[in-house]
């Protein structure tokens, strides 16, 4: 069925945009963010630097990211309607990612007749509120209102807890956010794109995006990731535990890409900014075990699946760095989505520009010359 001419399965390979805003090479382990290598750019750069790099192809000069940054500021508190639904989802424990699927699709609420580029900026300055909001609420807590003095990502860090950050905390959760901005055209993109390519607006094609993000074969893998290092628990027990997993056919949360065949590049960075955050918390006992971990799970990996490359991806060092800011599993995805929304934006942007209809083909392979038959006269088959 698979040999059928031109059908390609997952469309692995097909090449169905043009971008500027990322460049993902699997081959060499090299992730370019706008022109920028990622280790580059991720540790420096603010959140709010990267995604006007995003959006306007540079980076913004001191009175452009000023202006953008107060613009962005004053667009975080949600609509009433908003927080209601999201009480009523967190009343009944619905999982984060559903809540931020719903409540995306309120966001146009109070925002009149808005362009894209306008409801751009409202959806990327209300991401982190509804999460914030939302995992609170799941908690039994009240939400805590956004601080417009503060940088996006430490608003983010100050409506989960009720504190403002320490720089340090803030530095680590720029640099994760702007290490998940974009990534070529991986699966939730590709749904953004596909959802503007029809004129439609810019909430369907974020909520679409979240849809697909959702999934575990994409954003969902970091919760489970921290899980085995914490069943693992002590560095001696890494072999056998993960030995038994890869014999019962089991696969190893946190590696493995479809694209990345060399240590996915996000997890480089990523784990130099958990060491840095766990250096500064002065307790390096959980990063050290995530890190023989690691080195144990890749070992096992080329035993067992030899020449399939499988090496650590961005989820595993995602999983210590959120973790390490006190994020709560179940808020590490849609925490995910606050950083690749940017990203989704940049894509809409450029589908918009320049796109084309997204219409492949589907080759039929069911039957053809069925005859109608009266209800009265059907058997199930
Ligand atoms: N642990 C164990 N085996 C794995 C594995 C993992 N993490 N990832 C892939 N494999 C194995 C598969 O079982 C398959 O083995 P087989 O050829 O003996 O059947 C082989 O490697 C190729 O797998 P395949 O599913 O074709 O690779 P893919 O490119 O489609 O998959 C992922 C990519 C990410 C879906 C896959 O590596 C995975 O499931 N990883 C764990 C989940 C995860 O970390 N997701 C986050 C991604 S950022």
């Amino acid at each position: 069925m698979n040999k059928q001419k031109g059908f390609i399965p997952g469309l692995e390979g097909v090449v169905a945009a043009q971008t500027r805003l990322s460049r993902v090479d699997g081959q060499r382990g090299e992730l370019i963010i706008a022109g920028y290598p990622l280790a580059e750019l991720a540790g420096k750069a603010t959140f709010e630097e990267t995604t006007f790099l995003l959006w306007h192809g540079c980076l913004p000069t001191q009175t452009e990211l000023t202006a953008f940054q107060t613009e962005l500021a004053q667009l975080r508190p949600l609509p009433g309607a908003t927080l209601t639904l999201l009480q009523a989802a967190a009343r009944k424990q619905i999982p984060p990612m559903d809540a931020l699927r719903m409540a995306a699709g309120t966001l146009s609420l109070d925002m009149g007749e808005r362009d894209a580029p306008q409801m751009a900026q409202v959806i990327t300055a209300r991401f982190p509120t509804i999460v914030a909001a939302y995992g609170r609420l799941l908690g039994g807590e009240t939400a805590v209102s956004p601080d417009p003095t503060l940088s996006h990502a430490a608003n983010y860090l100050y409506m989960l807890t009720g504190a403002a950050p320490s720089a340090a905390q803030t530095r680590a959760l720029e640099t994760y956010l702007n290490t998940v901005v974009d990534h070529g055209l991986n699966a939730s993109t590709f749904a953004a794109r596909v959802i503007i390519a029809t004129q439609s607006d810019m909430t369907s094609a974020i909520v679409g995006a979240v849809g697909a993000l959702k999934g575990p074969l994409h954003g969902g893998a970091p919760g489970p990731a921290l899980d085995m290092v914490f069943e693992i628990g002590a560095a001696e027990r890494a072999e056998s535990y993960l030995r038994e997993k890869l014999e019962r056919g089991e696969r190893l949360m946190g590696f493995g890409h479809r694209v990345y065949k060399v240590r996915d590049p996000r997890a480089e960075v990523l784990g130099i900014a958990a060491e840095r955050l766990f250096a500064a918390d002065g307790d390096m006992a959980l990063y050290s075990l995530a890190k023989s971990v690691e080195k144990t799970a890749v070992a096992l990996l080329a035993e067992y699946k030899p020449g399939r490359n499988l090496q650590t991806n961005v989820e595993f060092y995602t999983a210590l760095l959120l973790h390490g800011l006190g994020l709560e599993t179940a808020l590490f995805t849609p925490t995910f989505a606050i950083g690749r929304i940017a990203g989704w934006i940049g894509h809409c942007f450029e589908q918009l520009e320049n796109g084309r209809l997204i219409r492949p083909k589907a080759a039929y392979i069911g039957k053809t010359h069925l005859k109608w038959q009266a209800v009265e006269l059907r058997t199930s088959q």
